[in-house]
């Protein structure tokens, strides 16, 4: 099968990375030479390191990076049979994507989102042949994280989202069916968990060091909810809680925090920019509990 994703930021590049590992032939797709440079030499490395950790053979890593073509040109797509998108989370922008991609794709081509907070309807609605848009939700790292949300919108044809979380299925992860609703399961149940460990802090319950490490150390969580947003990133977590708050008709619960709202406008995005919540510079002390 020939895949192509759109966007090779964080999400891009991993979902690159799955689908080659898969045995897909990719186009990775960016609007921005850097970005594509900067993620193909991070697949690379990221296949490297597997094969050193004796995880994949050597000639695998060579074979799946030897299926991924980096690309600027949406014409290379003339033959993909699904295409994924994960670029910025703007619903205009995405709508925009689509019109254009679709006029160059064979008519059975799935088209796919990997938004985390839009109305899979709404980016759908763009098109001229809805019934083939879904939503297939990664979560980050692509290549580690094993969940994937499968979205049907209401104008999606009857049995593609059981075609493709059987594919989601053949690509080793597990992905579960759901509904058009604003962050659909995963980004519903965390808007609270980041909320209110901020509303927390704000409140002077406890500072976020502490509330990180409570959540970790005794509450069996992989990450606590500051390490986690940084780790996502303000720019992205931000905007997902607007889109949900918006969506679910501005109901309080999902109101968003001047905190978070002040480190995205700084452009204090977390560990992509250096610095979030925590500082990421070199030499930075981490607050300890
Ligand atoms: P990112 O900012 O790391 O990467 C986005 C990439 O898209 C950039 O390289 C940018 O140059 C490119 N881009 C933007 N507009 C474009 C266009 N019109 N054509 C081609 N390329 C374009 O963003 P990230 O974090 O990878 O998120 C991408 C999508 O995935 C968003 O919809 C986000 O909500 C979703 N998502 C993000 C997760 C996360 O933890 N960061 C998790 C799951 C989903």
């Amino acid at each position: 099968m020939t895949i192509g994703i759109i966007g090779s930021g964080a999400m891009g590049a991993g979902l690159a990375q799955v689908v080659a590992t898969a045995g897909h032939t990719v186009r990775l797709l960016d609007q921005n030479a850097e970005a594509l440079q900067r993620a193909g030499a991070g697949i690379q490395s990221s296949l490297n390191k597997l094969a050193e950790k004796g995880k994949i053979t050597a000639d695998a890593a060579a074979e799946t990076f030897g299926r991924l073509r980096l690309t600027q040109d949406v014409g290379t797509f003339n033959d993909c049979e699904l295409v994924l998108e994960a670029i910025v989370e703007d619903l205009s922008v995405k709508q925009q994507l689509f019109r254009e991609v679709e006029m160059l794709v064979p008519d059975t081509c799935i088209l796919a989102s990997n938004t985390s907070s839009l109305s899979i309807a709404s980016i759908a609605a763009a098109c001229k042949k809805p019934e083939r848009f879904i939503g297939i939700h990664f979560f980050n790292p692509a290549p580690v994280m094993q969940l994937v949300e499968v979205i049907p919108a209401v104008q999606t044809r009857a049995g593609l989202a059981e075609e493709v979380r059987d594919l989601v299925h053949s690509w080793g992860k597990r992905p579960v069916l759901a509904k058009d609703t604003p962050g659909f399961i995963v980004n519903r149940v965390a808007r609270p968990f980041y909320g209110e460990a901020i509303r927390i802090l704000e409140e002077g319950l406890a500072d976020m060091a502490t509330i990180d490490w409570a959540l970790t150390e005794l509450g069996g969580f992989r990450m606590g909810p500051f390490a986690l947003m940084d780790f996502i990133g303000h720019d992205v977590n931000y905007r997902v809680t607007e889109s949900v708050f918006a969506s679910f008709f501005y109901d309080p619960r999902f109101k968003p925090s001047f905190t978070q709202k002040r480190l995205f406008e700084a452009g204090y995005y977390g560990r992509k920019s250096g610095r979030g919540f925590y500082s990421y510079a070199a030499d930075a002390i981490q607050p300890e509990p």
